[in-house]
């Protein structure tokens, strides 16, 4: 679990969100917290519960960006549902215990891929074997030369004893794989072919946990296809590395790390909570908005899930809670839920001057970005300082005017001041592109002078 302090979070979401400072404190602390329980001794450990949180404000603030980034610097397994898919057990719809077995999933693909990276090394070394042996005549075997792409076909059982002269063969030919040389040669190598029976009772409604469970069962009772293939080297020897990785990789060990990963340190992202808060309208095509709140009760308070990996405790999960609340507010949750929920944040309107920011500060800006995509094609581009000002600018008045989407609307505006250009890239290659404010005006000519136009547009 990582230990980052509070403000070492905060400075690391800073990199990527702008201000906000509110909500990023507060995750901050519930991150710390978890840290905390962990130095507790076990007694009181398992009394403290995780402070669940809502975080309020309108569209494209953020929001999700924050809870998303927090897990990720974090290494928790996250995963964010909206709330509106659910609906009340014995409706057509997701269960609300699916979101557990979500989470589990991703815990454990996360847990996977940490055990594989860590096999790598060993995988590799024996994946590297495994290619020599197929493009090593076996012994007994003589080699049939056929032009350049000669193939030899998977030699199952390994070679009794290498002879001198073999293994002077086996190091030689190691060399020219390590070195690259071999790349454009082709061997066969059998694959286990992906799709397995079963496959169509996962497109049930409602049935997805029941698909897997059956599927897992009729893997079990019919083993993976095996097939053979001819591949070029080095796809051959990636294959051949996951092969061995597989074999290294004790998947009930996967499972235990990745079912207490998940226990202590799972967030779930719970989105669009307004729109299931309020009274539940007599007709209409939601079923019932607060037996949906009461089917989370329980998962929030903690309780137990089954999953295909065994039985998930839910109690520690640390649920974050976002929406609008327009029109809903928290108050207007049942009691209950509201209680769960302790920790409240307004997430504020952004405006030009953090539009602005946005565009220029995060690494991962826009800007950056399409400097980037474009790049690729040979053009060079470049912003100056009054583009992007009046980039926010018309963000913000966009915003105003129309719809307020937030950090949304750079987005389509850098998308329709930039299209031409896009669309031209490929011609243009070597060309550098000095993006200014007359840019930026000539693009946005028609929707500044036509208002009406920028509803539709942008
Ligand atoms: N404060 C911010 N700093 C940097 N980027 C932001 C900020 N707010 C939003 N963005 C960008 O805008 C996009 C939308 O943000 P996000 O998904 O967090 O919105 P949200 O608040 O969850 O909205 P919604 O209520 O619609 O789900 C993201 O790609 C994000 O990078
Ligand atoms: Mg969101």
């Amino acid at each position: 679990m990582s230990s980052l302090t509070p403000r070492e979070i905060v400075a690391e979401l800073d990199k990527f969100i702008i201000g906000q400072a509110g909500a990023k404190r507060m995750v901050a602390i519930a991150m710390r917290n978890r840290w905390r329980r962990q130095q507790i001794d076990p007694e009181l450990r398992d009394e403290i519960a995780p402070k669940n949180i809502i975080m309020m404000g309108p569209t494209g603030v953020g929001k999700t960006e924050i809870a998303r980034r927090l897990a990720r610097l974090a290494g928790c397994p996250f995963f964010k549902v909206e709330a509106t898919k659910f609906t009340e057990v014995g409706y057509v719809g997701r269960d609300v215990e699916s979101m557990i077995r979500d989470l589990m999933e991703i815990g454990v693909s996360l847990v996977k891929q940490e055990e594989r990276d860590r096999v790598r090394g060993s995988a590799e070394r024996a994946a590297e074997e495994r290619l020599l042996d197929l493009l090593l005549p076996s012994a007994g075997r003589m080699p049939v030369a056929e032009g350049p792409g000669f193939v030899m076909s998977n030699a199952s059982a390994p070679s009794p004893e290498p002879s001198p002269r073999d293994a002077g063969t086996r190091d030689k030919l190691r060399d020219l794989w390590r070195a690259g040389k071999l790349d454009d040669r082709e061997v066969e190598i059998e694959v286990s072919s992906q799709g397995g029976p079963g496959v169509g009772i996962m497109a049930m409604p409602g049935m997805e946990d029941m698909g897997i469970q059956m599927q897992d069962m009729l893997s079990r009772v019919f083993p993976p296809r095996r097939k053979n293939r001819r591949v070029k080297v080095p796809e051959a020897y990636e294959l051949l590395v996951q092969e061995e990785s597989e074999k290294l990789i004790d998947m009930d060990n996967v499972t235990d790390i990745a079912r207490e990963r998940v226990e202590q340190s799972g967030i779930l992202f719970l989105d669009e909570l307004d729109k299931i808060a309020g009274k539940t309208d007599a007709s209409g095509p939601d079923v019932s908005r607060e037996g949906v709140q009461r089917d989370l009760l329980p998962i929030v308070e903690g309780c137990v899930v089954n999953t295909k990996y065994g039985m998930v405790k839910t109690d520690h999960i640390l649920f974050i809670a976002a929406g609008a609340f327009h029109y809903a507010k928290p108050t207007d949750l049942i009691p209950e839920l509201q209680g769960r929920f302790p920790l409240r944040v307004e997430l504020s309107a952004l405006n030009k001057d953090d539009f602005y920011r946005i565009l220029t500060e995060p690494r991962n800006a826009l800007t950056i970005q399409y400097k980037a995509l474009l790049e690729t094609e040979g053009v060079g581009i470049d912003y100056t300082r009054e583009a992007l000002e009046e980039i926010a600018a018309q963000a913000e008045r966009i915003n105003e005017e129309t719809e307020n989407i937030g950090a949304r609307r750079l987005y389509t505006i850098m998308e329709k001041i930039l299209a031409d250009l896009s669309f031209d890239a490929p011609e243009r290659g070597g060309d550098k592109v000095m993006v200014d404010r007359d840019y930026v005006m000539g693009q946005l000519a028609d929707v500044i002078e036509d208002r009406d136009l920028s509803r539709y547009i942008l």
